[in-house]
């Protein structure tokens, strides 16, 4: 073996604690290892930690814990538990370095536990691991040696570090000759198995790199031995655009540039210590990090390029963030004030993480991660700073940062993230001088629920560019779950698309409405069995087919204006005033008027009204809006909740209401709240029923409580159906808390969104700059959603529908207005070409109904299908 060329290069391979505790993760790791020096042109460094939960036992034991011996006993039972399981001679393998561990509690230094004996403790957990590892690896067949990491890495001195620093959290010699490589490379074996976390000191003992160490060390190997690559295996997959646990939706990122990488460690991903990046970083050994049970996922592979697309790659939140606010009138424009207050941190110890200041105040954070944060030194800090400035310490904040490259240029996609963000009370915003952060600091708790919020809304404007597969891979819900099924919609079978081109050809802008669809939707409803009432929320769609379909199915039908109510009746005849429902917002009164005299539902959503106008509502049944004070929607212009919206009573006015209502003998029969529309999580609606119920107890005359509308439809291609299943689950247990109300429903969107399509012909193609543009006969007079909400809905060339989609375009209207946008970078046919038929989908509700003549163009035709 000692015929190996010197020159092979090595790759390393780092695994962690639990990585290293299982038998058949350890066939892993020889698999993975064998694989690589099959060709014989590469040798692998295997780096490992110890088994899981050691490290932490033998801190404790370092630490001086009355129980040591008890501790080390588990610990000797434990990796001979272990060896047995490998089919191992646990004295052959393990005996040294058992006996050396125990034999430490004996030592004289055991009594005032020096540095550099906690060091020699903290050491035998690497130490055992890769005992055991390269034995057992052995066994299985691989060619493997075993070397001891403190003969390869040296710990440096650093300045201002402290002595335990210097001995337990210190860094190592990035810098090795030929001499160190050829000495390293002398070894026999293509395979060579190492400690991470330990290092020589200088004096010629251990020394310990502290937190995020095994990583640490891999990378140390990889920049001096200028590795191929260094992998980190661990039990995730890899780096994601937001910690999975928050956000199922968070994707994996599959490359990223080491700034970037760095940025994300240091601002929240636990996987991988910030430290680790440094050494591969100065040498340009590309990283990856791997899961070991899930060796096929790609993973995050970490290397110098810069990476091409700008945007945002992660979002993170970190807890336990302290604020201190220093404000002084002396300060402005006063020379050394900065100094004298840093000079104070650097007293007690404190490092300083954002800072931002103000002409007579400098507010800064603290990390708890990177500093020992107790209430005692932040007293003893205060006490010092108020000398010479008026301090405020807020406290627990959260930091929610966005990272990315190009932080600056993407600003202008940012406005609903900084529109969610104005919701809350934000202390402190900073941006990194490196362009690559963007951090707000909030309370602690009103960042809870935060994160898929902004997740979502990053990938919505564009500032997330998740379509971009070189840096984006999976979600961590399709990791764990598996590839959800394509939503196929009723437009792809072939004869609907036969039809379809048929109705183009009688001219275009046209939508069509497959009413089966309708039916399908109704009927899934109708099977939620907590639900009592169902009003369809005609605003979304009056035809009158639809209405009829719906109808037909047992729904009822909600109107908003006088004008619906009349359709509604001209259209269904003898429809049973009953099940109508208005709900107006700020209507005239003779639309009150109008309703009572049709014998409807009518809700109210102020007390003005009432006072106002005591004959119009004398001796009704009345329904209540309310507003729960907090709203929610696919975009904010469709927020119909909280303080800025112009719908609903507050809660708190609900008992003025009451009053107001006894005078005029109006009864209060129900109980509405409509907080807004396109909402994607079931859990909703059970929390607006409890609330609701709440309430309703309290009045005492009510006997029907509405939930209003708002379930969303799957409008992007890789977007799941509404979970019904789960919303149903939610609604009967609530339902089932208070089952003396009739539960009411009045969705619009969920019902007919999917039936209908947008049929248009393309009218010119033209590339500008780069930019390829496909015109339609339909713009933002036929279909709004898009400008006004940038709603996103899939086109697709029906005249060229088996050809591959291959080339992007913008999709563009005849309007004169620039917003007259229906979509940006949309793959259609490269052939694209005048006189084709494009189908907008999802377009049945809130298409036509909000159609104009704007530049007079005429209206949109309507068709159905049945
Ligand atoms: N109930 C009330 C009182 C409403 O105001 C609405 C919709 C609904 C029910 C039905 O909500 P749905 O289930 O459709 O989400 N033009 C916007 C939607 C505006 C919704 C207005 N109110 C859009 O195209 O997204």
């Amino acid at each position: 073996m000692s015929s190996l060329p010197t020159g092979t290069p090595w790759v390393v391979l780092k695994f962690g604690g639990t990585s290293v505790s299982q038998r058949h993760r350890w066939d892993t790791i020889g698999r993975l290892a064998s694989k690589r020096i099959e060709g014989g042109d590469t040798r692998v460094l295997v780096v490992v930690s110890a088994l899981s939960g050691v490290t932490n036992e033998l801190t404790a034991i370092a630490d001086g814990a009355a129980d040591a011996a008890v501790r080390v006993d588990a610990l000797v039972a434990r990796h001979r538990a272990f060896a047995a399981d490998l089919g191992l001679d646990a004295d052959a393998v393990l005996g040294t370095h058992l006996s050396t561990l125990q034999g430490l509690l004996a030592d004289p230094r055991a009594a005032t536990r020096p540095l550099d004996w906690q060091a020699d403790v903290l050491a035998h957990g690497e130490l055992l691991s890769s005992s055991l590892g390269a034995a057992y690896l052995q066994t299985q067949g691989v060619d493997i040696g075993w070397c001891d990491a403190r003969d390869w890495l040296d710990a440096i001195e650093l300045p201002n570090q402290s002595a335990w620093g210097r001995r337990l959290s210190v860094s190592c010699k990035r810098e090795a000759d030929d001499a160190w490589r050829t000495r390293f490379a002398a070894q026999p074996t293509p395979v060579l198995i190492t400690q991470g976390f330990i290092a020589r000191h200088g004096d010629g003992g251990t020394a310990i790199l502290g937190r995020g160490g095994s990583d640490t060390s891999a990378a140390l190997f990889g920049g001096l031995l200028r590795a191929s690559g260094v992998e980190i295996w661990t039990d995730v997959p890899g780096m994601f655009s937001a910690n999975p646990r928050d956000v199922p939706d968070a994707r994996l990122l599959t490359r990223l540039d080491y700034a970037e990488a760095q940025e994300i460690s240091t601002t929240g991903a636990k996987v991988l210590h910030p430290r680790s990046l440094g050494p591969c970083r100065v040498s340009g050994v590309p990283m990856a990090i791997l899961d070991t049970e899930r060796p096929d996922l790609p993973g995050t592979r970490i290397d110098g390029e810069a990476s091409t697309v700008p945007g945002v790659k992660a979002i993170s939140r970190r807890n336990g963030i302290v604020l201190v606010s220093m404000e002084t009138v002396g300060m402005w424009q006063s020379v050394g004030f900065m100094a004298d207050i840093f000079e104070r941190f650097k007293r007690h110890g404190l490092s300083v993480d954002l800072i931002g200041s103000a002409e007579t105040n400098v507010t800064v954070s603290l990390d708890p991660s990177d500093n020992l944060v107790s209430t005692d030194v932040l007293a003893r800090l205060s006490e010092d700073l108020s000398q010479i400035c008026r301090v405020k310490v807020i406290a627990p904040c959260a930091a929610i940062t966005l990272v990315g490259r190009g932080m600056r240029s993407l600003l202008h996609k940012l406005s609903d993230v900084w529109a969610t963000f104005g919701k809350e009370r934000v202390h402190l915003i900073s941006q990194s001088s490196n362009d690559l952060n963007l951090t707000f600091v909030i309370d602690e708790a009103d960042a809870d629920g935060l994160l898929p919020q902004l997740h979502a809304e990053l990938i919505a404007s564009g500032a997330m560019p998740v379509d971009d597969g070189a840096v984006f891979g999976p979600s961590w819900k399709e990791i764990q779950f598996g590839k959800p099924a394509r939503v196929v919609k009723w437009w792809e079978d072939a004869t609907e698309r036969q039809r379809l081109l048929a109705l183009a050809s009688r001219g275009t802008p046209r939508y069509v409405y497959h009413l089966q669809t309708v039916r399908e939707r109704a009927r899934a409803l109708n099977a939620v069995g907590a639900i009592d009432r169902r009003f369809f929320a005609i605003k979304a769609n009056s035809h009158p087919w639809i209405l009829r379909t719906l109808e037909a199915e047992g729904f009822g039908l909600e109107c908003v204006s006088i004008g619906e109510i009349e359709h509604v009746f001209a259209t269904l005849p003898g429809l049973d005033p009953s099940r109508v429902l208005f709900t107006p917002s700020f209507a005239p009164r003779r639309e009150y008027d109008g309703a009572f005299e049709r014998g409807v539902n009518v809700t109210l959503d102020n007390v003005e009204a009432l006072r106002n106008w005591p004959e119009t509502f004398r001796g009704r049944d009345l329904w209540l809006r309310i507003d729960l004070g907090r709203g929610d929607g696919h975009h904010a212009k469709v927020v119909t909740g909280g303080a800025a919206s112009k719908f609903g009573l507050p809660i708190a006015a609900v008992d003025d209401f009451v009053a107001a209502a006894r005078t005029v003998g109006v009864r209060i029969t129900g109980i509405h709240a409509h907080l807004g529309s396109g909402i994607g999580h079931p859990k909703h609606w059970r929390e607006v029923y409890a609330e609701l119920a709440g309430v309703a107890d309290g009045i005492g005359t009510v006997d029907s409580i509405d939930i209003g509308g708002g379930l969303t439809i799957p409008y992007k291609p890789d977007d799941q159906p509404f979970d019904l299943a789960l919303w149903a689950e939610g609604l009967a247990e609530i339902k089932a808390a208070w089952p003396r109300y009739r539960l009411a429903i009045e969705p619009g969107r969920f019902m007919v969104a999917e039936c209908g399509v947008l049929l248009t012909h393309v009218t010119q193609v033209v590339g500008k700059q780069g930019v390829r543009r496909v015109g339609l006969d339909a713009g933002m007079n036929a279909l709004m959603r898009p400008a006004m909400y940038d709603a996103f809905h899939a086109v697709r060339n029906l005249t060229r529908f088996d050809d591959a989609d291959d080339a992007a375009f913008d999709i563009v209207g005849p309007i004169c207005e620039s917003s007259d946008v229906l979509g940006i970078d949309r793959l259609l046919p490269v052939g694209t070409a005048e006189g084709d038929v494009v189908l907008v989908s999802d377009a049945g509700a809130y298409g036509f109904v909000m159609a104009n003549t704007y530049n007079l163009r005429d209206l949109p035709q309507e068709d159905v299908l049945e």
